[in-house]
């Protein structure tokens, strides 16, 4: 049974608070696919410090995204959710792909270029060979399929470039994995800045509403929200602002555009914001109560990721194996 699922595998940088955008996009598509596919989810801490942060943050941030996940409703018994630093292999496979990775392609690496021009006084190695890293974490798993947003594409290619490039040398080692894009899943955007995704790297913190932003947070970065001065609610091109928060009012709600609009026909855009904020704040209300039944009890919490880890280590040792015998290593 188990063998016939194909494998998931995505990874999280710890490097933010998971907002809506990343809820609604990303986690809740998981939660459907959880019985159809073998998923793994690799909070990355490893690949967090290809910038300068600090540790605190990052053990704070490693842990608050854990217990997310779990009160957002995967199922850690369906879900192997652990942390890239508990399984030493994806460092070490890292370091083998390393010598089967070109300088040149990694240097074509749009998002290296980009984080390069942004930090001119930390052009670590580790931010050049980051999509090695990233590489080794899927390949560890067999994975099939790699759940990304669209600037990760480029780092899935490359993953099947050095996939390709060592199975042509050593025979078939590696699965070659593919982007997935689900289809559902709704493209929330900043409330300040709607034309830019809702990121949690972002500056104004008014433009993101976080899942454990109190309920009075999330009312007033609604009614703060960027709209148009048509007031009135109807989906169209240009109107960004509207666009965004009926976007989003329809993933919570279920509700169609066609329906939100007959709902609010005749009513403003305060009305109308008010309401957006009320359906999140009911749902992140919802997941806050989960997440604090979880983080309550941190002898359970801990239990949880080391038993996900011991399941990650013992697949990704298998691969590791197999890959050391290949290029010639004395067995241990
Ligand atoms: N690079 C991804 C990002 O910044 C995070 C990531 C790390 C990842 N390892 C991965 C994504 C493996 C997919 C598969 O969003």
């Amino acid at each position: 049974m188990e063998n016939t699922k194909k494998t998931i595998l995505s990874g999280i940088k710890p490097t933010g608070n998971l907002n809506i955008g990343g809820y609604l996009g990303a986690v809740k598509n998981w939660i459907q696919m959880q019985d159809e596919y073998n998923c793994l989810y690799c909070i990355a801490d490893l690949h967090s410090l290809t910038i300068r942060i600090d540790p605190a943050v990052v053990r704070r941030n490693s842990l608050e995204l854990f217990g997310l996940y779990l009160a957002c409703g995967l199922d850690p018994e369906k879900n192997t959710i652990f942390f890239q630093s508990h399984v030493s292999q994806h460092a070490e496979l890292s370091w083998i792909l390393n010598c089967y990775t070109m300088f040149g392609e990694l240097s074509r690496m749009t998002q290296f270029k980009d984080k390069s021009a942004k930090n001119a006084e930390n052009i670590n190695a580790g931010l050049f060979t980051y999509p090695v890293l990233m590489a080794a974490d899927i390949l560890l798993y067999q994975a099939d399929l790699v759940p990304v947003g669209e600037d990760q594409t480029q780092h899935v290619e490359i993953c099947r470039d050095i996939a390709n490039r060592f199975n042509g040398i050593y025979g078939d080692v590696f699965t070659l994995p593919e982007a997935y894009t689900p289809k559902v899943g709704a493209r929330v955007k900043s409330l300040t800045n709607p034309t830019a995704k809702m990121s949690k790297s972002d500056d104004d913190e008014n433009g993101t509403v976080n899942l454990l932003d109190p309920r009075d947070v999330v009312i007033r970065k609604f009614k703060k929200a960027v709209t148009d001065s048509e007031a009135c609610v109807r989906f169209a091109p240009g109107k960004d602002g509207i666009n965004n928060l009926m976007t989003i009012y329809s993933a919570v709600s279920g509700k169609s555009f066609e329906e939100i609009e007959k709902e609010f026909d005749g009513k403003g855009y305060g009305d109308f914001k008010l309401a957006v904020g009320e359906v999140v704040a009911d749902m992140v209300a919802g997941i806050q109560d989960q997440y604090k039944v979880y983080t309550s009890d941190k002898a359970q919490l801990e239990a949880i990721y080391r038993n996900a880890a011991d399941r990650a280590r013992y697949i990704a040792n298998k691969t590791l194996t197999k890959v050391y015998k290949k290029v010639g290593f004395v067995a241990k």
